[in-house]
């Protein structure tokens, strides 16, 4: 299953149409094919494809053949796999499987469908730092693989911006409601592909058919990434401000493959592999499949196209968090983003009848007043009739037991005036677009409250709404929601990578999409505010072009690591990064991979961490995956398994003790072997500082590395000792090289753990 990591307001929630059933007979899969095989007489891979499928005449009619088998192939693809997608019987793919170039085939798989500030908050200005060095990212594409895009959103508006770069090969492909001149020198690009979903469901009508954005998730990410500014922006007045994207004047390319009528692997191949052609150089994608290997991860296996031609790929965690191995796309070549917070709060102030005064987080669209009502405390929040008592009064409900959802609905029925909902739930945040006026305390604040209520003989509070507050402390924190590593499909590279903005995030939005409801009216907008995963990862797409615009010639493996090693570990009381998820307990990386992303100092990050093609198939070569199934990934039938490694040279850490077998008073070492490349300045000397782990000794050698020139590789080791049993699950540190200077700080985390993921 995808998941887009957007959560959402619940009624108005995106789900996929139920009533789409699968053919009794066939179904649709993605074939791998080894082109290697392709007979001299075929012209190309096309029909060579189309010739295959001819071929499996078991259900065929001889008349009918070529257009029948045009009928069941769905796409060719060129970049990202070798091979294509075709609707099969079972017997067309039983007989497929021994055609001479068969590799491998997946079922297609079912996407289930999962900023005024927030470059303020990175740091981001037009002084120095990331947007003056790479000029706000204007020679770079950023592919958005998503829902599709509102075009006539102002973030898409080209005003400043120069020529499109004269090597773009992508278009803007007209449809329903979509005229191809609604693309400009800042929206560069709109296609879209459903194939994939059409195949499934053949008598489906679209009601979209077109790059046009129906429910706002695409248009919200891709403005997120790289949308213009837009002055005056808000949402009903929350988060006032200039809007603007991370990458502010690069260029957007969107892909549709999410449809309201369903999305498919199929087609979100086929984006990715479009985008690849046309010659994006970023692509974000807020969305995953969740617990399938590598080799059957179509994300995976798309985006190893994508590293072949440089493309650096920002991928979205999840939002199945707060328990341990829940993430997805941890994939060894993807950045892998996990969600925080920032120094916002929206909401509102109650101000009880003795002048004091509380503050509370709301999205409530509707107008404030300032007339004062009776206010009540009950525990009968879930209970109508007593409800119905309450009429013209605030009620002030308090969530023992996770019973915010009943409260709220109960509440949100009855006639009452507002509703204070005291709940430290990490669920509250779905409620907070609420249709009627309710405000959300913590247990913290909710205190005042009853105490006034308790000692007044007429208690009275007045609502009033709107409010923004900055510098609110502490920021980042990681939000509970979001997926934590280690990775499913390949533990042995530490995941998620990094943390990013991702709660509450205001963005542009569709016009036909609603982003609120007052009473039962259904309100539109030009922005929303929504959070998850899915909004993080567009700010780590955004930071990833800023630095593709400074250093061109990066490789995607450099730039995750500059983005990494100098991310923050502290928030803005500088105190540890806290984890909401674990009642504001120190994140560790399972939570927020290296820390907070802070693309000011990635641009100039001393050392990196690069890695080559070749070593992401000697990884792949040691998860033991057969020949085809590495195939499958790479594309080539020559891969090369001489030097097998786990080792993969990343910047961070993750080694598993507890090996079955081993006796509990013996001591494991684990190895790890990296090689860093200077980009920093030329003569430079590293020194290697590792925080203590407890249990355990991590010895760096050599412990000083000294740089000559630059692009100048040194190698080092880390080994850690410990005990073969380890009693916690985890324990974590952190690895600084320092430069002599004091200039730079290249941060590895590393964590040792006896998590079992088999
Ligand atoms: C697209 O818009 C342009 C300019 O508004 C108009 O001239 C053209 O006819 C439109 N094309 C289509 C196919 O609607
Ligand atoms: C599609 O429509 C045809 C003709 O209207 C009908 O015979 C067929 O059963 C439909 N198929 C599905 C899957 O609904
Ligand atoms: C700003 O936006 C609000 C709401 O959309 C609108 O009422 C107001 O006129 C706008 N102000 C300016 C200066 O554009
Ligand atoms: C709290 O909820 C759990 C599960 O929903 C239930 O088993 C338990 O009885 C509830 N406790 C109280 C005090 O309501
Ligand atoms: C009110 O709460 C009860 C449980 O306490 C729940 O069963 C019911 O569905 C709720 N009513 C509404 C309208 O949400
Ligand atoms: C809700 O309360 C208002 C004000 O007292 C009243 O006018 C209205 O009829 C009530 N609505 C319902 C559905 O009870
Ligand atoms: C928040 O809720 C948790 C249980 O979900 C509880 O253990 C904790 O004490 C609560 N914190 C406060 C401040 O009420
Ligand atoms: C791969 O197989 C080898 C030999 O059987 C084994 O030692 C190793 O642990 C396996 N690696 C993984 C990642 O399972
Ligand atoms: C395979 O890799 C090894 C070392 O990694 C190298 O020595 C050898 O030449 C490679 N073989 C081929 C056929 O490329």
């Amino acid at each position: 299953m995808a998941t887009l990591h957007v959560l959402r307001f619940v009624w108005l929630a995106f789900t996929f149409i139920s009533y789409l059933v699968p053919l009794a007979e066939s179904d649709n899969y993605i074939v791998h094919m080894d082109i290697t095989a392709m007979p001299k007489a075929f012209s190309d891979q096309h029909n060579w494809y189309l010739a295959t499928l001819n071929s499996l005449s078991v259900d065929f009619s001889a008349s009918s053949n070529l257009p029948t088998a045009s009928s069941k192939l769905i796409y060719s693809y060129t970049h990202v796999i070798q091979g294509f997608s075709a609707s099969l019987s079972p017997n067309e793919l039983e007989a497929l499987k021994s055609i001479p170039g068969y590799v491998s085939s997946t079922r297609d798989l079912l996407a289930n469908v999962d900023t005024t500030h927030s470059y303020q908050f990175l740091g981001l200005n037009s002084n120095s730092g990331a947007w003056p060095v790479s000029n706000y990212g204007q020679d770079v594409i950023v592919g958005v693989v998503d829902t599709g895009v509102w075009p006539e959103s102002e973030s898409f508006n080209d005003e400043g911006i120069t020529e499109i770069p004269s090597r773009w090969k992508g278009k803007c492909e007209s449809g329903t409601q979509f005229n191809s001149s609604l693309c400009n020198k800042k929206l560069i690009g709109a296609q879209f592909f459903n194939k994939g979903l059409v195949a499934r469901n053949p008598n489906i009508t679209i009601k979209m058919n077109s790059a046009r954005d129906t429910d706002g998730h695409g248009t919200h990410t891709s403005s997120t990434a790289a949308g213009n500014y837009v002055s005056n922006a808000s949402y009903f007045g929350y988060a006032p401000g200039t809007a603007g994207g991370i990458a502010p004047r690069a260029r957007v390319a969107v892909y549709k493959v999410l449809w309201d009528e369903g999305g498919y692997a199929s087609d979100i191949i086929a984006g990715i592999d479009q985008a690849i052609t046309d010659g994006v150089d970023v692509i974000s994608l807020s969305l995953g499949f969740d617990g399938v290997e590598l080799y059957e991860d179509p994300v995976a296996i798309a985006t190893f196209a994508a590293l072949e031609r440089n493309i650096f790929v920002s991928t979205s965690a999840g939002n199945e968090g707060p328990s341990v191995g829940t993430l997805h796309n941890g994939i060894p070549w993807v950045l892998t983003v996990a969600a925080g917070t920032m120094d916002r709060e929206l909401g509102a102030v109650l101000t009880l009848g003795n002048g004091n005064s509380v503050r509370g987080t709301s999205l409530y669209p509707g107008d404030s007043s300032l007339t004062q009502s009776p206010i009540v405390f009950t525990d009968k929040c879930d209970n109508q009739i007593e409800l119905k008592k309450l009429e013209n009064k605030i009620v002030v409900c308090e969530d023992k037991n996770n019973s915010i959802s009943d409260q709220f609905f109960n509440v949100s029925s009855a006639n009452v005036t507002g509703g204070i909902f005291i709940s430290n739930s990490s669920d509250v945040e779905f409620f907070y677009q609420s249709s009627f006026p309710a405000i959300f305390m913590t247990p913290k604040e909710g205190e005042i409250i009853k105490d006034y209520i308790k000692s007044s003989t007429e208690p009275k509070a007045a609502m009033e709404f709107k409010k923004t507050f900055l510098g609110t402390t502490p920021a980042p924190s990681v939000a509970s929601y979001s997926s934590r590593g280690p990775s499913f499909s390949c533990p042995f590279v530490l995941k998620p990578d990094i943390l990013a903005p991702g709660v509450l995030v205001l963005a542009s939005w569709s016009q036909i999409s609603s982003v609120a409801q007052l009473k039962s009216q259904l309100l539109y907008g030009k922005f929303n505010i929504i959070s998850g995963t899915s909004m993080a990862c567009p700010h780590a797409s955004g930071a990833g072009a800023l630095l593709k615009g400074a250093h061109p010639e990066w490789s995607p493996a450099a730039i995750r690591s500059a983005l990494m090693t100098t991310s923050d570990l502290t928030d803005n009381t500088l105190s540890p990064i806290k984890d909401i998820g674990l009642d504001f307990a120190t994140a560790s990386p399972l939570a927020m991979g290296t820390g907070h992303i802070n693309p000011n100092k990635a641009v100039d990050p001393g050392l990196i961490y690069d890695a080559t093609i070749e070593d992401y198939v000697n990884l792949l070569c040691a998860l033991n995956f057969t020949a085809k199934q590495i195939q499958t990934i790479t594309k080539s039938s020559t891969n090369n398994c001489s030097a097998p490694s786990l080792d993969l040279n990343y910047p961070s850490f993750i080694a598993f003790f507890n090996v079955k077998g081993s006796k509990s008073n013996s001591k494991t070492v684990i190895e790890f072997q990296r090689t860093v490349t200077n980009v920093g300045d030329e003569m430079s000397t590293y020194t290697a500082t590792v925080t203590v782990m407890e249990g355990f000794q991590v010895s760096v050698t050599p412990e000083k590395l000294v740089f000559k020139e630059k692009n100048e590789k040194k190698f080092y080791k880390l080994s850690i000792e410990g005990p073969s049993m380890m009693k916690d699950i985890f324990v974590f540190g952190y690895l600084s090289w320092e430069d002599s200077g004091g200039k730079y700080v290249v941060r590895s985390p590393i964590v040792a753990t006896r998590l079992q993921l088999d």
